[in-house]
């Protein structure tokens, strides 16, 4: 029996944000429709946050109001607080991530909260997302460390995930922000996770800062989590966290992943080509490895 993996494709966003180079609103929107041809079906599309905070992503609203909605992919828009849950309801999104945080330090220096504040944004915000009738998810940020505070307890993802079901969101993400999570904590974070809110679908954002990413998303996929956050080419990072790396490239996952059987309906080769494509635009390398390597096994 084959199992479908759901790819969500971020580069877009957690992509872009932290990019050297300044893609024109045009450049994005090919970006996404080259991403919805290689076969991405929910994908970041921009963040609805203060623009002085992250200029890369002032023009999220431009970018959804240029999005092709024949394709009914869904787009989802990052907010961090109420006003950016209603700009991205009032640029079309279809979904809102809203971004909990599990550190004081990273959550002061990058949304001015602590973790139970960004809780508290949420539970605040939800009825928004839920009058508008599009879904809720959450993003636990620095949910395996905080590069300011060091470890995070285990006990501070599932208050927010308590949050997070009282907010009715319907599915929560472990956000490895800065790239600090081995496979054995993937496992034991996303296990106390579950055991705590069952109802939750749970997603794993993981970046590659210290060369465990692939390995993570082995462990979450082998903890059950069927979702998994991505980026074209293994761009991106955030503005906010010192040396920070890309997401785990999703051309990189997605041949793990077919290698093994899985189906995620992305078409490998469109996505290595876009790859290709996006590092032209970008001016500088990027870090995935099928971009460099080709797939396996050889084409005829
Ligand atoms: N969109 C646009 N502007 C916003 C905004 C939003 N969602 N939220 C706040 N602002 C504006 C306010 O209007 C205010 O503008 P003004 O100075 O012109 O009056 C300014 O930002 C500061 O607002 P304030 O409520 O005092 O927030 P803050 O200074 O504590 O900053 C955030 C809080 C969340 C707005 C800011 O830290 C932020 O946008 N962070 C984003 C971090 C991020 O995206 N990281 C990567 C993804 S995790
Ligand atoms: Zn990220």
């Amino acid at each position: 029996m084959t199992r479908a993996i759901e790819i969500v494709e971020v580069g877009p966003r957690d992509g872009l944000q932290n990019d050297p180079a300044n893609l024109t609103t045009e450049q994005k929107l090919e970006f996404i429709a080259r991403l919805e041809a290689a076969g991405v079906t929910r994908m970041e599309s921009g963040s609805f946050v203060s623009p002085r905070a992250v200029p890369k992503m002032a023009d999220s609203p431009a970018v959804f109001a240029g999005l092709d909605r024949t394709r009914h992919t869904k787009h989802i828009a990052l907010a961090l607080n109420e006003k950016g849950v209603r700009r991205a309801i009032e640029a079309g999104a279809s979904e809102i991530n809203f971004v909990l945080v599990a550190g004081e330090g990273f959550g002061t220096r990058n949304q001015g909260m602590r973790p139970m504040e960004s809780a508290e944004a949420l539970i605040h915000s939800a009825p928004l997302v839920h009058e508008a009738g599009i879904p809720l998810s959450a993003t636990i940020s620095v949910a395996f460390g905080d590069p300011y505070d060091g470890e995070v307890d285990v006990e501070i993802l599932k208050d927010l995930a308590h949050a997070a079901e009282r907010a009715r969101a319907t599915e929560l993400a472990l956000g490895d922000t800065i790239g600090v999570a081995t496979p054995w904590e993937v496992h034991a974070r996303f296990d106390a996770v579950r055991a705590t809110a069952p109802d939750l679908c749970l997603r794993a954002h993981f970046h590659d800062t210290r060369g465990a990413g692939l390995a993570n998303v082995y462990a979450a996929i082998q903890s059950g989590v069927d979702i998994i956050d991505a980026s074209c080419g293994g761009i991106g990072g955030c503005p906010f966290a010192p040396a920070a790396t890309g997401n785990v490239a999703t051309e990189d996952v997605v041949y793990m992943l077919h290698r093994a059987g899985f189906e995620t309906g992305i078409d490998l080769d469109a996505m290595i080509e876009t790859a290709k494509w996006l590092e032209g635009v970008l001016g500088h390398g990027i870090s995935s490895a099928l971009s460099k390597a080709g797939t396996f096994p050889p084409r005829r």
